[in-house]
């Protein structure tokens, strides 16, 4: 493990924000000052199984109560949180709000053109979820089964993940941006035997060809059996093959609107989701019902400060966690109303997210620092037109939100009357682990502030493994015990799952970020330790992943992937590769370079394609042939110029320690290709 990021720590010297009090006709919020905050977070750390026991009872509704409240550690990597509980996540999400106010709004649809948006009910979603629940037992699925899913950002997506909650089914999402390569492996691992897609997908105006992909997909998963097909867009060329594809209309629309929920214990999975590690297999985190649900439902409700009549705009895609956890599961658990968009911040103009505010009334809102970024540079005149005075909470996730974004979110956004909260979480933690709350917090631009209920954070010494104690400390972000939505496994590879994130620090989970905590006790998160995994606007990947498809490229002999630093999404993709002379020989740069960039395309998705792909006749290499990415990283990112490579105390200093290197000259080689490639 490299320790590059965190020698570097940035001055952490940052101007405070206190929270604003709320506005006159606002909800106070739940918790509202510094000590309020303080006392819950002691009692949550000193007394887990109490302070969690009353929020699981108070916050979801159970068929059966739970014995136990928390039982093994990460040492064991045997966690499980309301042991022998029994509970259904569709139930507390859709059920207990349909039965007492079945015309309450739980989800409305905003299209992909902005003038098209559907309101659905409690009642309705309960109806419509019960109707897909029915079809998939029809088509022999039963609890345990997994179902994968595959879908445009429709309210069909959210009824088919509830769908499979209601009845004991295993959801596996994959985002509608992969490949179809990408689907197959997801479907493969998983063993899924049902799929649920659409026709097609819409999105900025374009159209993703969704069932297409899905059949690249599925001509080499022998074990999917039934395909079920929403029409999105019904157009009639789109491909379908009896019997082995259904309509989701025709079958829907046979079955009776009502089905009862399968009972689950709580440490049932509920869903995996693939995420990426630093090999090139992808992982199906699995997360459970009961921990996952309470988690969800207590960290949306705390941290956008949810009140009954609330909307909260989640803009993230359902195919990723933050889609399951705060469009799908978090809010709806709690009743409000959850937007659900179609489109893109920038269709058919840079104000969409604005205009969606204000016609909807949104009081909660949440994005990425990259779409932040981009927003603030279009200009401040998109926001004009609208009025965004019903927001209250502005959210940030995915990566780092660098200080003039921050600012530029609470001032021109929230026109400083809105609380900003930079969540820090993950895909395994299943909810949000650091965070301001919104009526209690001061804030600090660019610091994820404290951590939420529960979590028992604890900065290590990345050699050691030794707990860097007291303030003024920069290490990597482990936690001490378990809280309620940690993913408790990697489906199939419990191995992998120890191997990871239990392993490396005994008696700790870890997180594999590099953090800072400041003098006042802020954490400040630094980015992924290791190196392989990168961040693309929020996007998490691995460089072994997209080496892995570049190799399979013909011409492509060897390929070595690192992430540099990007204004605008945080990391940007850089690939260098080294190819086979033998073959292609016809091919310009142009061509080669355009087959190799959609070879990533092809073999993973879209937002996965590099900024640049540099063609070079050779890799720098250690003696026993290790790739040094080290050089290729600050290579890439620009820091090494063609008159350094001139002088070998300046490339040291800029590079670091070179004697290990097999073939010195590779070097220059390398930086004369950078400067002269495009
Ligand atoms: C990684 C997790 C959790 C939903 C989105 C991504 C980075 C996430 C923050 C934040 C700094 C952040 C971390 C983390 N990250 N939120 N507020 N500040 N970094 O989920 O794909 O599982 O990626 O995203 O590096 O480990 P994911």
């Amino acid at each position: 493990m490299t320790t590059d990021l965190l020698t570097n720590a940035p001055e952490v010297e940052a101007p405070v924000f206190p929270p604003r009090p709320p506005r006159q006709g606002r909800p106070t919020p739940h918790i509202s000052s510094m000590d309020e905050y303080k006392k819950m977070y002691e009692q949550s750390i000193a007394d887990p199984a109490t302070f969690f026991g009353k929020m699981a009872q108070d916050l979801l509704t159970w068929f059966k109560p739970f014995g136990k409240v928390t039982f093994g550690s990460f040492k064991e990597g045997n966690v499980s949180w309301f042991l022998d509980g029994q509970v259904n996540a569709c139930y507390n999400c859709v059920d207990r709000h349909a039965l007492a106010n079945p015309d309450k709004i739980a989800i409305i649809w905003e299209a992909d053109e902005p003038n098209q948006h559907v309101s659905i009910s409690y009642g309705t979603v309960l109806a419509e979820v019960s109707r897909l629940a029915n079809v998939l037992k029809k088509y022999g699925v039963r609890k345990g089964d997994t179902v994968a899913i595959y879908m445009p950002m429709v309210p069909e997506a959210v009824y088919a993940m509830l769908a499979c909650a209601r009845i004991g089914a295993v959801h596996s999402v994959v985002f509608a941006g992969f490949s179809a390569d990408a689907l197959r492996d997801r479907m493969l691992d998983a063993k899924c035997k049902i799929l649920i897609t659409a026709d097609q997908g819409k999105r900025g105006g374009k159209t993703i060809q969704l069932k297409k992909i899905a059949d690249e997909a599925l001509a080499e998963c022998p074990s999917v059996h039934t395909v079920i097909v929403f029409q999105r867009t019904g157009d009639a060329a789109v491909p379908f093959h009896p019997p082995r594809d259904v309509w989701w209309h025709d079958e829907t629309m046979n079955q009776r609107p009502y089905c009862p929920c399968e009972p689950m214990n709580s440490e049932d999975p509920l869903f995996m989701l693939y995420t990426s590690g630093s090999t090139g297999k992808p992982k199906g985190v699995l997360h459970t019902t009961a921990g996952y649900l309470l988690g969800v439902t207590a960290t949306t409700k705390y941290i956008f400060d949810l009140h009954e009549d609330d909307v909260h705009g989640c803009m993230a895609d359902v195919g990723w966690i933050t889609g399951h956890s705060y469009i799908v599961y978090g809010p709806l658990a709690n009743g409000v109303t959850t937007i659900l968009f179609e489109s893109i911040p920038t269709y058919p103009n840079a104000g969409r997210y604005w205009e969606l505010v204000d016609k909807h009334k949104v009081t909660s809102f949440y994005t990425a620092p990259t779409a932040i970024r981009a927003l603030r540079r279009l200009g401040d005149e998109h926001l004009q037109p609208y009025n965004l005075d019903t927001l209250r909470v502005l959210g940030s996730v995915g990566e780092p939100i660098n200080p003039e974004a921050w600012m530029w979110y609470y001032k021109v956004v929230g026109r400083e009357r809105c609380a900003i909260v930079d969540t820090y979480w993950q895909t395994e933690t299943g909810s949000i682990i650091i965070t301001p709350l919104p009526g209690a917090t001061p804030s600090k631009p660019g610091s994820a502030t404290l951590p939420f209920f529960g979590v028992d954070v604890a900065v290590l010494d990345p050699q050691t493994g030794k707990e860097l104690v007291g303030t003024g400390v920069t290490g990597v972000l482990a936690v001490r015990s378990s809280f309620p939505s940690i993913a408790r496994s990697i489906y199939d590879n419990h191995e992998r799952y120890m191997d990871t994130y239990l392993k490396p620090y005994i008696g700790y989970y870890f997180t594999g970020d590099g953090v800072t905590r400041d003098k006042d006790g802020y954490y400040w998160i630094r980015g992924r330790v290791e190196l392989d995994v990168i961040n693309v606007s929020g996007h998490r990947m691995s460089t072994a992943e997209i080496e892995s498809a570049l190799v399979q490229h013909a011409a492509c002999a060897e390929a070595a992937v690192v992430g540099i630093p990007d204004e605008l999404t945080g990391q940007a993709i850089v690939c260098f590769c080294t190819l086979k002379t033998h073959t292609a020989p016809q091919a310009t740069d142009q061509t080669l370079l355009a087959a190799l960039t959609s070879q990533v395309r092809s073999h993973i998705g879209p937002f996965a394609t590099p900024k640049r792909i540099v063609v070079t006749p050779d890799l720098p290499k250690t003696r026993s042939g290790k790739i040094m990415r080290r050089i290729l990283r600050k290579v890439a990112a620009g820091d090494v110029g063609e008159e350094d490579v001139l002088n070998e105390d300046v490339l040291r200093l800029k590079l670091g320690d070179l004697t290990t290197l097999a073939d010195p000259g590779v070097v220059a080689a390398l930086v004369k290709r950078v400067a002269t490639s495009q």
